[in-house]
Parts: structure tokens; sequence; C-alpha cells
């Protein structure tokens, strides 16, 4: 597996992640078994980023990587990088009930991620949503605090636009932005991308598979009850069959080149910059292992060129959240 520093200031790290949230209730169920043999055979693969949110299953991922993690060799515990969102909330039914990204909210958050990973410091806390009601220089302060105390090596930002960005750069470096980054959204590249590069600020890409609806895998009636796809409005009705539709162009061309659709995925928004970092939502080691395919993908200006002609920029049906979520997105631009 290929590493690559992860912005200016930021560690070395797999070429690709993996990020654990589908192992913990957002996708439906999941087998807790095959959980931990996914991170086990990823980290055996050669992948050390490791990415999870304290919000996902409400402390049930950050205890699976934590149980994950004292499964491994010495070394190999060493290794691993765990990036870890905070400032969701939920309640007692899984139901999202804001942001909290005040100083002291900061603190206390990171002190439970540190207990149910059971490790020493965070390697990259990030916010995962901009609080609306908070300045980000008050949250990135108290994550700096965090570093000089030793509990937290690295800062990140999630899902944040430029102004933003700038904002919390001039408190402490920041060494990647994650934000969703695929064939099928691709707003980062208007401005979101140049900011980071001007910046030095590395990009981990979620969403690289468009949460499964481009692997190649999916069907129109493939989400289960409790799936957040059952309720993103490029899952329903017709916008699921159009965007089907340009999975099968791209899968024309996976075929010609005797690969995957979802190795084509992970390939394009690899090979869009050294400073890229595909996070890939395997939670089961036979699409692990497809993912990692996708690292012997070469793509030639004649395979970028037929992939802009199937799935051109723009061409997704339906938003990549719902709109209150969408309207949560500071990465978004304001819109009416
Ligand atoms: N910062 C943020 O706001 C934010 C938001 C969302 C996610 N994330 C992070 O990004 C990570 C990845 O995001 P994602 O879940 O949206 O990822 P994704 O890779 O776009 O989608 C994962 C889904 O695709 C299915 N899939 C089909 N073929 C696959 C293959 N070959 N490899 C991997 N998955 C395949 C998965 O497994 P099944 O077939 O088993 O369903 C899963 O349901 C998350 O785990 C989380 O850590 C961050």
């Amino acid at each position: 597996m290929n590493t690559l520093q992860l912005g200016a200031t930021g560690p070395r790290v797999s070429a690709i992640g993996l990020g654990c949230m589908g192992m913990s209730g957002m996708y439906g169920p999941s087998d807790r078994a095959e959980s931990i043999a996914t991170i086990h055979a990823a980290m055996d693969a050669g992948i050390t980023l490791l990415d999870t949110g304290d919000f996902y299953g409400s402390g049930h991922n950050e205890m699976l990587i934590g149980e994950a993690l004292k499964g491994l060799k010495p070394s190999q515990r060493d290794a691993a990088l765990v990036s870890v969102k905070f400032g969701a909330m939920r309640d007692p039914a899984g139901g999202w009930v804001g942001y909290d990204a005040r100083p002291a909210a900061v603190k206390n958050f990171a002190t439970y991620s540190l207990q149910r990973l059971g490790v020493d410091h965070i390697d990259i806390y990030r916010p995962a949503r901009l609080d609306p009601n908070v300045p980000i220089e008050e949250t990135i302060g108290a994550i700096a605090d965090l570093v000089k105390a030793g509990y937290v090596r690295h800062i990140g930002l999630s899902e944040v636009g430029p102004q933003t960005i700038r904002k919390a750069v001039a408190v402490h470096p920041v060494c990647d932005l994650q934000i969703e980054y695929s064939l099928i959204s691709r707003g980062i590249e208007d401005e979101i991308l140049a900011t980071c590069r001007e910046l030095g600020i590395g990009i981990t890409a979620y969403g690289v598979l468009s949460r499964g609806l481009i692997s190649g895998h999916w069907t129109k009636d493939s989400a289960g009850e409790k799936d957040f796809r059952a309720h993103s409005p490029r899952f329903q009705g017709e916008n699921v069959e159009r965007n089907l539709a340009l999975v099968e162009a791209l899968r024309k061309i996976a075929d010609a080149k005797g690969v995957s659709v979802a190795q084509i995925a992970i390939a394009w928004v690899a090979a869009q910059g050294d400073d890229i970092v595909p996070l890939i939502g395997a939670r089961r080691r036979t699409r692990l292992d497809e993912a990692l395919g996708a690292s012997s993908v070469k793509l030639g200006a004649d395979d970028f060129a037929a992939i802009e002609r199937a799935v051109p920029k723009g061409a997704a049906a339906g938003d990549r959240y719902a709109a209150a979520q969408m309207a949560s997105l500071d990465s978004e631009p304001r819109r009416g």
C-alpha cells in the first residue's frame, strides 16, 4: 500500500483509508465479528487510517475500533491512525438533535472518545460540522488546547467551506478536510479543493462510492428500513433510476478494462491528486478486497475522457443529503 503525507502538517497515511461508519448502524444491520475482521484485514493490507465519529452508533463505532485495536500486534497498533469526528448529538432512539462544538463540549467529547477507543491520544480530531452557534476559531482553539496537552495529534475539518477553512488555519494548522467527493459529488472542484491546496490541507474523501450507489452492487430496492439511504434523495424513486443508469454507463468502461465499477470509482477519486485519500466504507472483507484492487487500476487520458462522457459533472439526480442536512453543510453554496 502506498502512503502519502496528509497535508503539509499531517501524518503519513495509507493512500486509502477505512471508514468504519457503516459498521455501526448507519447502513442498517452489520455483523460485529465481520466488522472487526474487516478492520484487521485492512491493517494487514497496509491501511493505517481508520475513520470514525463518536456519534456513529452513539459510541458503538469507537468501542468497536477499540476492540479491533486491542487484537492487533503492537507494531500494527502503533501504526494505526484514528481520525475522530465529534459534535453531532443524538437522542437514545438514535435521532439527530443538533450540534455542539463549544470549547467545553469539545473537551468533554474527546474525554469520552479516548475512553471508548482505549487510547491515550486521538490522531486526528475534527468537528463533524460547523456549529452555527460557535465561531470556528473557538472550536479549533479548544482542540489546539488538547494538542498542547498531548491528547490530540492533528486537527482536521469536515464539510466546511473556504471562509471557515481560512478562519480555522489562522488558529492552528489543519491537516485535512474530510468531505464528500466522488464521480457524482464534485462540488469541491469549484473552490474548496483549490483553497485546501493553497493552504497545504489534504483531503480525506468520503462517499467515494456515493454510499454504495455507484458501487455497481446497488439496486433500487437495496435500502433496508434503518438505513440512511432509505431517506437520501439520490436513492429515491426516479432519482435512483437515473443514477443507476449512470452506473451502467460506467460499467461498460469497467468491463472493457476488466475491473469492477467500484474500482473505477475509487481509482478516479484517487487519481485527482496525491493530496486526496479515499475513505472506503467497506464493512465486510469481500468489499474491502474489491476496494483494495482499485490501487492497481491505472487510468489514462482516454479512460478519463470516457468516464467524463459516462458521468459528466453534475449528472447526479438528487442532492447528496436531504434538505435539512444540506442546510447544515457550510461546504455547500447557500441557496435561495
Ligand atoms: N465527514 C462526514 O460528514 C462523513 C459522512 C459520511 C461518511 N464519512 C466517513 O467516510 C467513510 C466512508 O463513507 P461511506 O460510507 O459514504 O463510503 P462509500 O465507500 O461511498 O460507501 C460505502 C457503502 O458502499 C458499499 N460497497 C459496495 N461495494 C463496496 C466496495 N467494493 N468497497 C467498499 N464499500 C462498498 C458498502 O458496503 P455494503 O455493500 O456492505 O453495504 C457500504 O454500504 C464512513 O465510514 C465515514 O467514516 C464521513
